[in-house]
Order: structure tokens, then C-alpha cells, then sequence
């Protein structure tokens, strides 16, 4: 349920240009005008500039840059991704709230986001190092109605969601290397973790956790990652706006997947292969059971690397390591 402040920003927001009078105000969230004038106090608390003027009403002029369940949902352009939403100053892992929201029925669309994890989750129970305020850790829980090999359709499909929205928001240009890591300049800048409830043939539910690097320093980042890690500011030399930046991908994210449910995961691949790391180029690859030279064809639409050895032979990949250079990026680090 919407609180009546939520329901004020709306109002607010949808009214950037203009004044929306306190009259109005109490009229469209049925409480009195005194009622209005106390959550505008609280508001400004928040950090939001109101302007009061006698006989045209209010208007915000400026929100804040602190990432709050307010400030996210001022100006958010969607009609269900975050539409729900739970900021969190520290959890453990957004991953585990958001799986306890699933289970009690949450809607698609649902955002958990934290300020700090101290207990961030990557892929293959590695850590995720989640400092407070420099990134995004945050955690999408969706509800497609889908059979689960589908399933890695929507992570690679999250993975173009945020190459999208980075190279727009800024004048870098991501790459993903597969299966789904963001990379800029050969390092790391984000990761996608992506955890499911299933039956059979029909997906419950989707958390998709996506942890960003946006703000840190090249020395905040713990030794054992500092040369494969890198964030958005060590990239472009500015400092960038989390709430703005949550919002963008929102708005993208919601485009892209009703894009994917109408016509299905053809752009979606197109994009993915876009955007490829060492996609069309010759790496080293190995398994559990061997280390050859292929070359990187593109994706599968059940989540699988296409690779061409040496020999002509095509194969697709579940579960691979790459490898290139000296000292290079290694796909699973
Ligand atoms: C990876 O290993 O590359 C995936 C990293 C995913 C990290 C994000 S941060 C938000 C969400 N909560 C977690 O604990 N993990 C994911």
C-alpha cells in the first residue's frame, strides 16, 4: 500500500513545473490541510526543497542525493519495476529480503535496495564486497510466467539492461563477458546474481540481485579484487547520482522485459552479442575436462556460450572458464 507521503511525492512530482495547491492536496489524499503541511515538514527533513507560495500552493525544487524510499520513487517512471519498494541503510543481503518478500506474495517488480551489505552474496558463494553508499546492491524480484530453462533468458537479458543504461547514462561503453558480468576497460564493474523458485515446468518467482560499482575509489576496493574491479567514477572521473542512476535502470529494465515478453529473446541476444566481450575474437577456454582455443561465436537462447575450436567444431558451453593474455581477466575471478 502506498503511504499518503508516497502518494504526495507522486502528486508533486507529476507537478514539477507548476504549483499544486494545499487544497488540492488534501482533496486528492483525503486528509486535512494541516496533515499536508506536517508531511511536507517531514519532507524537508528527507532533504527535499519545498517552496511554500501564499495562494499557488507548493512545489519541490530540488530532492536530495541521499538514496531513501522517497527519493527513489520521486520522478520514477514505471509502472511496475519499484513500483514496491524497500531501502534499507544495512542488511546482510538484499537477496534474502527480497526471496522473504517473494514468499509472502510481493508483486513482479518488487526492489530491495541497501546502502550497505555486510554480508553481499556473488555467484558460486563467492563474496560480494557491497561498501556503504559507492554502489548499487540491489535486488528485483519478478514473477514470469515462464518454464525455468528460461530462466537464464532473463539474466542475460539483465545484463543488457544495465550495459544499456550505463553507456547512456555516461560516455563509457560496457561489455559484458559471459554469462553476465559488466566490464569496462577489461575490469569488473558489475555482477548479477540470479536466484530462482521453481516447479517443473513454471517459474514461482526471480530474484535478480545486480550489485554495480559506482562511486569507489581505486583504493576501496580489497587487495585480492583491486586489479580485476573497477567502478563508473574510477571510469568516467565523476561522482554519480545512485538514486538517478536505480531510476534509469528501472525504467530500462521495465522497456526491455515487456519487449522480451511480446516478441521474445531475439533483441534481447542481438544486444547481448552487442555488447560481448571477445565476442567474434580467439580465447583460451577450459572445462572440467579440457583447455583448448575457440573462438567466441555468441549466445544460445538457453543461456549456453556458442564457441568454434581450431577444428570447425561448434560447441556450446554451460559452464567454462576464459581465458586471454597474460595476466588477463579470468571469466570466473
Ligand atoms: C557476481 O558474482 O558477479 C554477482 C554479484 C551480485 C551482487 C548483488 S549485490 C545485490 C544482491 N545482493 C547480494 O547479496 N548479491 C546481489
Amino acid at each position: 500500500m502506498e503511504s499518503t507521503r508516497q502518494k504526495m511525492i507522486k502528486l508533486l512530482a507529476n507537478n514539477r513545473t507548476g504549483y499544486i495547491s494545499g487544497q488540492e492536496l488534501s482533496r486528492q489524499l483525503s486528509v486535512s490541510r494541516t496533515a499536508i503541511w506536517k508531511h511536507m515538514k517531514e519532507l524537508e527533513k528527507d532533504g527535499y526543497i519545498i517552496e511554500a507560495a501564499p495562494k499557488k500552493g507548493y512545489r519541490i525544487i530540488d530532492f536530495p542525493d541521499k538514496v531513501s524510499q522517497n527519493t527513489l520513487r520521486w520522478g520514477l517512471n514505471t509502472t511496475w519495476a519499484g513500483q514496491e519498494l524497500f531501502h534499507y541503510n544495512q542488511v546482510a543481503s538484499t537477496q534474502e529480503i527480497a526471496h522473504k518478500l517473494a514468499a509472502e506474495g510481493h508483486p513482479h517488480g518488487t526492489l530491495v535496495v541497501a546502502d550497505e551489505q555486510v554480508k553481499g552474496k556473488g555467484r558460486m558463494a563467492r563474496p560480494w564486497h557491497s561498501q556503504k553508499k559507492d554502489g548499487i546492491w540491489m535486488s528485483l524480484l519478478l514473477r514470469p510466467d515462464l518454464p525455468p530453462v528460461q530462466a537464464p533468458q532473463i539474466t542475460l537479458l539483465a545484463a543488457t539492461v544495465l550495459a544499456k543504461a550505463i553507456a547512456s547514462a555516461s560516455q563509457v561503453e560496457p561489455q559484458i563477458k559471459w554469462p553476465n558480468d559488466l566490464l569496462i576497460n577489461h575490469k569488473k564493474m558489475a555482477g548479477i546474481l540470479t536466484e530462482m523458485q521453481a516447479e517443473q515446468d513454471q517459474i514461482q518467482y526471480v530474484v535478480l540481485g545486480m550489485g554495480i560499482n559506482i562511486n569507489q575509489d581505486p583504493g576501496k576496493f580489497p587487495d585480492e579484487i583491486k586489479k580485476k574491479a573497477t567502478s563508473l567514477r574510477q571510469e568516467t572521473g565523476e561522482t554519480w547520482n545512485i538514486t538517478w542512476l536505480i531510476q534509469l535502470i528501472l525504467e530500462t529494465f521495465e522497456n526491455t522485459y515487456e519487449q522480451f515478453v511480446h516478441e521474445g529473446f531475439g533483441t534481447v541476444k542481438k544486444t547481448w552479442e552487442q555488447y560481448g566481450y571477445k565476442i567474434g575474437e580467439q580465447v583460451t577456454i577450459s572445462t572440467m575436462r579440457k583447455t583448448w582455443e575457440a573462438t567466441l561465436l555468441g549466445i544460445e537462447a538457453d543461456g549456453a556460450l556458442l564457441v568454434k575450436g581450431i577444428d570447425g567444431r561448434e560447441e556450446k558451453l554451460y559452464s567454462a572458464e576464459i581465458h586471454w593474455g597474460e595476466g588477463g581477466y579470468n571469466a570466473d575471478a
